[in-house]
């Protein structure tokens, strides 16, 4: 049975835990080391495209916030404790955090949010507090002690900052100090609060949930983006010169109607592009050149391909995919592709595998169509090939 960080089998993970409980995974990495120092994390919080705060309790209780870019000068302003520093979407800043995730690959890549990066010193931390999401809290250098309730609905809320939300004290079901290398799962809703013992690092490997109202948004978008502005317009049913000012039934039909419409098409499109949307902002670069795919198809063209191919995915790719009528619709970083069901079984392989080489599928490269939908991934900058 497949085990969790050699702890506790997947089947009970997520029928007990997952979404549910919170649950501590003791030494989970037990040679983890971190991937950055407190000076590293320091620089990213200069800089102005990084989503970065400093909270610090003052010692007359008050909390203060102060969000990034940072001044330099801070950092010697700063007591040797009651603060933390905190950075968000460190595995798209310093990519070999990222490796990091290759311990969740047991949940979904499209679920990941983003690796928060802290920096807390003792006493320090952001409060008693919920978030949303599941988060696993990574322990690196240093201890921390966490105190974790159960999931509730109901929390009183308090604003010690206008910018930090808290929660009122809870009963602690885990009360426990987090040595290097292991792990807190903490489920959305739940009551947490971690305090630093010695000066310490954490890593909040966290996941997204999509909510209705993003997923309405995105599919009225498209829907306006679709639409042809001229066309179906609101006709008069009932005007019968009794004039009043009321709106009537047909208006409602008329919007009914409308709506009705929307496929499963485009509400799984909708879906499938928020879901993958980046978290932070990148203009992608291609890999390779126009030029070398351009020589590339030329190559498969004339049937002369001497070494072996294969197609890899990007590092930086937010995917999923949706198998829908006779298409495969393959979403990447918030971009939808379709592809025929002809091909499902290789397009399947290069997400799942994140490479495949072409020899062991059954796809023929004189397969023009096929090539050319794949010269537009690489072209985007998601898949580069390598022979
Ligand atoms: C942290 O302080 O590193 C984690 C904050 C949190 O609990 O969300
Ligand atoms: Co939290």
């Amino acid at each position: 049975m497949n085990q969790l960080f050699k702890t506790l089998s997947q089947e009970t993970f997520f029928e007990q835990y997952w979404q549910r409980r919170p649950y501590l995974f003791r030494q989970a990495l037990p040679d983890f080391s971190d991937y950055l120092t407190p000076e590293e994390l320091a620089g990213l919080a200069l800089e102005e495209e990084v989503d970065s705060r400093l909270i610090t309790r003052e010692s007359n209780g008050a909390w203060s916030l102060q969000h990034g870019p940072l001044e330099p000068s801070i950092f010697s302003q700063l007591s040797e404790s009651d603060w933390t520093l905190l950075v968000q979407s460190v595995d798209s800043l310093l990519p070999d955090t990222a490796q990091l995730l290759q311990h969740f690959s047991f949940i979904p890549g499209w679920r990941l949010d983003d690796i928060m990066v802290s920096y807390a010193t003792p006493g320090g931390g952001v409060g008693p507090h919920i978030d949303q999401y599941d988060v696993f809290l990574v322990q690196g250098s240093g201890q921390r002690r966490w105190q974790v309730g159960t999931p509730q609905h109901d929390y009183e809320f308090r604003y010690p900052h206008p910018e930090i939300k808290q929660i009122a004290p809870f009963q602690a079901l885990i009360d426990e100090v987090l040595q290097p290398g292991d792990v807190l799962y903490v489920p959305p809703n739940t009551p947490h609060d971690g305090v630093a013992v010695t000066p310490c690092m954490t890593y909040s490997v966290g996941f997204r949930a999509p909510s209705e109202a993003l997923l309405v948004q995105q599919l009225l978008s498209n829907l306006a983006a679709q639409a042809d502005h001229q066309s179906n317009l609101y006709q008069d049913q009932s005007l019968s010169g009794a004039s009043t000012q009321a709106l009537p039934p047909s208006a409602l039909s008329w919007a009914k109607n409308a709506l009705a419409g929307i496929t499963d098409r485009q509400l799984i499109s909708a879906f499938g592009e928020i879901v993958t949307e980046p978290k932070m902002e990148f203009e992608p670069e291609p890999i390779q050149s126009a030029e070398s795919i351009t020589a590339l198809l030329a190559k498969l063209e004339q049937g002369k391909l001497e070494a072996p191919l294969s197609f890899h995915l990007a590092a930086n790719c937010r995917f999923t995919y949706f198998q829908h009528e006779a298409q495969l619709l393959v979403f990447i970083n918030g971009k939808v592709y379709e592809f025929s069901i002809t091909y499902a079984e290789p397009i399947k392989k290069l997400l799942e595998n994140r490479n495949y080489c072409i020899e062991n599928v059954n796809i023929s490269l004189q397969d023009i169509e096929f090539v050319n939908r794949i010269a537009n991934l690489i072209k985007d900058g998601w898949v580069f090939f390598k022979h």
